[in-house]
């Protein structure tokens, strides 16, 4: 697509986003853009929009060679790849916020681009209105880039806030993030920490050049957080969030997971609430930058697509530069993590490297303590019903600070969890204290 192209646009869906982008295209832009047609499923359904432009026919703007743009905005991540490989054969520009269909397809979209030479942007696929991807893409060098670390999912981020703060249930605040049109249309996505682990294999795409399957990434959701789970994060001064992150260890390695984390009130993550994203990125000289915004709903959604329509005026593409670097993920490093079950027989001790504290609170059990990544992929007993986990604070350690880390973590233990520590540790029952 040339620079100054008037961009004519066929539109895939027409629910949350596709109707917000259409509205926000009424207005009156600078942009040249204009709607020529909108493929839906149902064609019975009452729309807000001239009933000509709507139609169920995906070569009506496939095949129209008026349409130079494909705007795809359903929920149906098959079917969304069918759409987007048949406009980047046509030659036809995309974008789209399906970050289920980027991050599945990632590899073969990548050799599409390069067949066809056709820009495919996705900017609205992770954390809604925040510009992440073009910063990572654009900004952040590889080899100054330390870490990122997101809470990139909308409606987890509400229902724990909701658990937190107003005390609901789980379910109860489910259902708030559904009423309020904030959790997908199949909610596991977002409570099993799908979603999030699909916007964190776009990123590694854009941070470190890492191209991989969200299947080869760890990823643990919010759906057996328990009650007392929060309860304990509070008696800490800490909130829980579920997070998507990579940190670029020091053999260059990346170590990558979405996990439920505690958040001390130091991050700036803490503050982010309800349906709010934020991600702090961590590079070598600007230290900590903080970039943060709301993630889902009609028009924050809307605006990202906005932008990447507008960025097809001067014929902006993702370069994918830092894909020349032989980047690449790790399981070989520790995580300190708090763990709560009904009783000690749910856990394999052994599987830990230490363990830290240990107590027991009405009808369930906790302990803090290291684990190797491997293990924990590896761990059968982390996929039962009774078992959760939280990443502590800092909790990735590198295997060289191994020895200094123990240390280090057992000075955590004694000042974050002061009065039940020197309860806790030292009344570890004795099959513990020997592992
Ligand atoms: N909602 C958000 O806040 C948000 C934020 C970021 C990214 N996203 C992503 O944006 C995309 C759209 O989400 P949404 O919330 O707007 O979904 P939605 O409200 O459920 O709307 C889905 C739309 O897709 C249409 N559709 C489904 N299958 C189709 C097919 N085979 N052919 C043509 N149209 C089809 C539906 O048609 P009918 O109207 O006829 O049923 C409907 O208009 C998803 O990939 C989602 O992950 C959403």
């Amino acid at each position: 697509m040339k620079t100054g192209n008037k961009l004519t646009i066929g539109l895939f869906g027409f629910g949350v986003v596709g109707q917000g982008i259409y509205e926000v295209l009424q207005q009156p832009l600078t942009l040249q853009a204009t709607i020529k047609k909108i493929c839906i499923k149902e064609p019975g359904k009452k729309r807000e929009a001239p009933a000509e432009l709507f139609t169920t026919d995906y070569e009506a703007l496939l095949s129209d060679p008026e349409i130079n743009v494909i705007v795809e905005l359903i929920n149906d991540a098959d079917e969304a790849y069918k759409i987007v490989t048949a406009a980047l054969r046509n030659g036809k520009a995309v974008v789209t916020a399906n970050k289920k269909m980027v991050a599945e397809n990632l590899a073969q979209l990548l050799q599409l681009q390069k067949q066809y030479a056709t820009p495919f942007l996705y900017e609205a696929a992770v954390c809604g209105s925040i510009p992440i991807i073009r910063n990572l893409e654009e900004y952040y060098d590889n080899d100054l880039l330390k870490s990122i670390c997101g809470i990139v999912n909308g409606s987890t981020n509400y229902i724990l806030t909701k658990m937190i703060d107003e005390k609901l249930s789980y379910q109860k605040a489910l259902q708030g993030a559904q009423n309020l049109g904030f959790a997908e249309t199949d909610p596991s996505l977002d409570v099993l920490g799908i979603d999030a682990v699909n916007k964190l294999t776009i990123l590694l795409a854009h941070a470190y050049g890492v191209v991989t399957h969200p299947a080869n990434l760890l990823h643990i959701g919010i759906n057996k957080l328990d009650p007392y789970d929060a309860k304990n994060a509070e008696e800490k001064g800490y909130v829980i969030k579920l997070v998507a992150q990579a940190v670029k260890l020091s053999n260059g390695k990346i170590a990558a997971f979405v996990l439920p984390y505690y958040i001390d009130k130091s991050s700036q993550l803490y503050a982010v609430k309800n349906e709010f994203n934020g991600v702090v990125i961590q590079s070598t000289f600007a230290d900590k930058q903080f970039i943060y915004g709301k993630g889902a709903g009609r028009y924050p959604t809307s605006s990202a697509v906005l932008s990447d329509i507008s960025a097809l005026r001067y014929g902006y593409r993702y370069e994918y530069r830092k894909m020349n670097s032989s980047t690449e993920i790790t399981d070989d490093f520790y995580l300190r993590i708090y763990c709560s079950f009904e009783t000690i027989d749910d856990i394999i001790l052994k599987d830990f490297e230490w363990l830290e504290e240990f107590y027991s609170q009405e009808a369930r059990q906790y302990l803090t303590g290291v684990i190797h990544f491997k293990k924990l992929i590896e761990a059968g007993w982390l996929k039962k019903e009774s078992v959760s986990i939280i990443v502590c604070p800092d909790g990735v350690i590198e295997d060289v600070g191994f020895r200094k880390a123990k240390k280090l973590s057992l000075q955590l233990a004694g000042s974050h969890f002061t009065e039940k520590t020197s309860e806790t540790v030292s009344n570890l029952p004795k099959e513990l204290l020997s592992i």
